[in-house]
């Protein structure tokens, strides 16, 4: 089995990254700048938040946090999100999710500005990208994407199986992989056997968030499998895969941690990127 090293990826794509901002900061364009909006205290998105600040510092992509009240009003959110908006120095916004129930998430992703949407969830994005257009990609679905060509890992003709259906990851990463050449079965909740749909895939993106829900009999031998599961069991990070019995099985695995998660950082910083350039207009 060969490990799916994302954290030794995203550190490799990172310093290539901060090289690239280093050489507009020689040539004095401003900083590029991304704007984290945190409401309330649940503690994995803090965790996720402060993971995400740290990436920018080390590439050197200015991020200022916003810590809003669990108790904040719509209004408010939508206020910060206009100031932001017409703000010239952030080129990217980003709205850690959850958010509060009290509040509309999908309003609120969609309020932020196309041009500044870091994490590509804005309706507008997603139409692009359904459409195959040039847009910005999910951060997850996108590092996934990266993992799997830094791997050389032949998408065209291959069966691949998704589980899970969300908007963050499920939909938009069955997306890039049939836009790559793959055969899409995406799984959920509602499918009535799952193995038998993973037995006969050569990719599987594991992005249903249940702990160890893909063990070894449900993998074909040989097959990548992708795990994208951020669970926490008994204070211990587990994934969506059960990684010591898929790993006989398996031709590729990505661990976790250290798998996707820094691989959807890393495409926080290069969407970020992206926008800063469109910005500057180069
Ligand atoms: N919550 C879980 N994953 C994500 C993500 O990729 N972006 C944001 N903004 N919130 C999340």
């Amino acid at each position: 089995m060969i490990l799916l090293d994302g954290y030794k990826v995203a550190n490799e794509r990172n310093l290539e990254l901060k090289k690239k901002i280093d050489e507009h900061k020689k040539i004095g364009d401003r900083i590029p700048e991304l704007a984290i909006i945190l409401i309330g205290n649940n503690p994995a998105s803090i965790s996720y938040v402060t993971g995400k600040g740290k990436a920018c510092e080390l590439v050197g992509i200015k991020h200022t946090l916003h810590r809003l009240d669990e108790t904040i009003s719509q209004k408010e959110v939508e206020k910060l999100i206009f100031d932001l908006n017409e703000n010239p120095e952030v080129d990217g916004i980003l709205l850690q999710l959850p958010i509060p129930k009290h509040l509309d998430d999908s309003y609120l992703i969609d309020l932020i500005s196309k041009d500044k949407d870091a994490d590509g969830f804005h309706v507008i994005n997603q139409g692009y990208l359904y459409q195959k257009k040039k847009t910005i990609y999910p951060a997850t679905p996108k590092g996934i994407m990266t993992l799997l060509k830094t791997y050389d890992i032949q998408i065209a003709g291959a069966n691949a199986v998704v589980i899970g259906r969300s908007n963050i990851v499920g939909f938009p990463v069955a997306r890039l992989l049939m836009d790559a050449g793959a055969t899409i079965t995406v799984c959920h909740r509602q499918t009535k056997d799952l193995a038998s749909h993973t037995l006969q895939a050569d990719i599987i993106i594991a992005s249903a968030g249940q702990p160890e829900l893909l063990t070894k009999d449900m993998v074909k031998q040989g097959a990548v499998v992708v795990d994208v599961g951020v669970n926490r069991v008994n204070g211990k990070l587990v994934g969506d895969v059960h990684f010591d019995g898929v790993k006989e099985v398996a031709g590729y695995l990505s661990p976790v941690p250290r798998g996707v998660g820094p691989m959807t950082i890393n495409g926080l910083l290069e969407n970020t990127y992206e926008l800063y350039l469109d910005h500057l207009g180069k």
